[in-house]
């Protein structure tokens, strides 16, 4: 029997207490509250792109039980999901029992899954497909359970030591940023991608979804350009731990820019009077934006500017000001990659009027502009409008409107016959999608930051008239759970493609 501490890729000590069943469990729980044993809660952080639009985890895993599907779906699984979710308890802060499992799929979330003794379904982080684990349940709810791994009887050939010192390393210290580090990045591609997949089939109905390969980036590490932390009264700089009310120094951030890892420690214990601190860079520009205006307690250190109004950064040649409140991607090399890859999709069909939508900052304008006749912004922030204008200024081609895409798109004069639509997680409206299917659009680039909403919106653009030419997942976030895509839609009708 191989025994590997999750987390790392070397053989680890076992738990020391016995594999218990989910029969035993309450019992065990109860004795433990009766104060034979207390242990602190899983680690986890909040941070912009940790928290899930989806109440349960939503598993690739052609076993798992159509109960761990999503908020989405149909009425009945959005009933059983809302039964779940009121009846959902997060464990925090209660004794652990450990449980054996075979880990059989992996789930959007990151969660590699098993089936406890009573045939729920159990969402476990750290593990991966394949494995034989000892897991610990963190949460439970009536269809399903959530769990850690904290020990590997049989190890996957693609589990590696996480460089990490946070990530994985115990109760109370692990940070939640990353889920994956623990497998090697190949696999973390191929499992991502087959999210995708399984999302577009379980949630979009598509049962041979056009899904490529991830596009990674190579090294997958010191890519954040924002990193946002908390500050402690004492001056302490770290993460509050997801779901927690914990907090976890850290010295250094495995994916963070060096950049920021050096702001971060020119702030480490030196300043005080706020309890939140942003750091963004720009990797091309070595520009630095740290907000709020930091007070400094004495000592000659250095100290870091801070309180800038805007970054600027660099993307495929363009020069983009960013405000402090307003989006950028976080993975500026990966940005190239994804921005050039919608670019090279949208322009394949020569449109003359493109229309931007959730355009941000311009980020996709900017590069668009020299490319078609016009192009049409929408973006409902007013500070990123306001950099919208200082970044498009000089291309006299672009029209920049500010406004919600819901009131703006539907009956848009001049009509676009190309769009592009990058919004947040929660997708696109309804009114957004009718505006499009009435619109004498041919081509649509929808990037997407969550393939649950992907899937769904995807459906209802298809079930009008589209086609899904295909999906191009992008890997903006390694080590992360987290999935970006491009999907390409090109209009069935080829009357109104005017050219094949
Ligand atoms: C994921 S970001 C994409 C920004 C830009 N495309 C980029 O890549 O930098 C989504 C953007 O949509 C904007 N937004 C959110 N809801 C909106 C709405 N209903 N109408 C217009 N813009 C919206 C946000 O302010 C944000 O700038």
């Amino acid at each position: 029997m191989l025994l590997v501490s999750p987390g790392s890729g070397r053989p680890g000590p076992p738990v020391g207490r016995g594999v218990a069943s989910v029969a035993s469990y309450v019992v065990d729980r109860q004795r433990c509250r009766a104060g034979h044993e207390r242990r602190p809660a899983v680690a986890r952080y909040d941070s912009d792109m940790t928290t899930s639009l989806l109440d349960e985890p939503v598993p690739f895993d052609p076993g798992a039980p159509d109960a761990a599907d999503d908020a989405v779906a149909g009425p009945a699984r959005r009933e059983r999901a809302g039964r779940n979710r009121r009846r959902k308890r997060r464990l925090v802060d209660q004794p652990r029992v450990p449980i054996t499992l075979e880990l059989t799929g992996f789930a959007h979330g990151g969660y590699a899954i098993g089936r406890a003794p009573d045939g729920r379904v159990v969402f476990a982080s750290y593990g991966i497909p394949g494995e034989r684990v000892v897991a610990e349940i963190t949460g439970e709810a009536p269809t399903y359970l959530e769990a850690t791994v904290v020990q590997v009887l049989e190890a996957s050939p693609h589990r590696v030591t996480a460089p990490c010192r946070y990530f994985g390393a115990g109760y109370g210290q692990q940070c939640g940023g990353c889920q994956l580090q623990h497998i090697a990045y190949p696999e973390q591609l191929r499992l991502k991608t087959e999210v995708v997949r399984e999302q577009l089939r379980r949630i979009g109905k598509f049962e041979d979804a056009p899904v490529l390969p991830m596009l990674g980036q190579d090294p997958p590490w010191a890519y954040r350009n924002h990193m946002r932390f908390t500050v402690r009264r004492d001056g302490d700089v770290g993460f509050m731990q997801r779901g927690t009310h914990r907090f976890l120094k850290i010295e250094e951030c495995a994916i963070a820019l060096p950049s920021v890892n050096r702001a971060l420690a020119a702030v480490q214990g030196r300043t005080f009077g706020t309890r939140q601190l942003s750091v963004r860079v720009g990797e091309h520009t070595e520009d630095e934006l740290v907000q709020p205006t930091l007070q400094w307690r004495p000592g000659r250190t250095r100290r870091l500017r801070s309180g800038q109004p805007f970054l600027r950064e660099e993307l495929l040649g363009q020069h983009y000001r960013v405000s402090a409140s307003a989006f950028f991607q976080v993975n500026t090399r990966q940005a190239e990659v994804l921005v050039a890859y919608a670019l090279d999709r949208l322009l394949e069909r020569q449109p003359n009027v493109v229309v931007d939508a959730y355009s941000g900052v311009g980020t996709f304008a900017a590069q668009l502009a020299a490319h078609v006749d016009q192009v049409i912004t929408i973006e409902a922030q007013t500070a990123a409008g306001d950099d919208a204008e200082a970044n498009l200024g000089q291309f006299k081609n672009v029209t920049r409107v500010v406004g919600d895409v819901a009131h703006v798109l539907p009956g848009l004069e001049p009509a676009p016959d190309a769009l592009v639509i990058d919004p947040p997680r929660a997708g696109v409206e309804r009114a957004v999608l009718e505006g499009i299917i009435e619109s004498p659009t041919r081509r649509v680039v929808y990037v997407s930051c969550e393939p649950a909403t992907l899937a769904r919106d995807l459906r209802i653009l298809v079930d009008a008239g589209f086609q899904l030419l295909e999906v191009q997942p992008v890997d903006m976030f390694p080590q992360t759970q987290h999935i970006e895509c491009v999907a390409v839609l090109d209009r069935r009708d080829p009357r109104i493609y005017g050219r094949e």
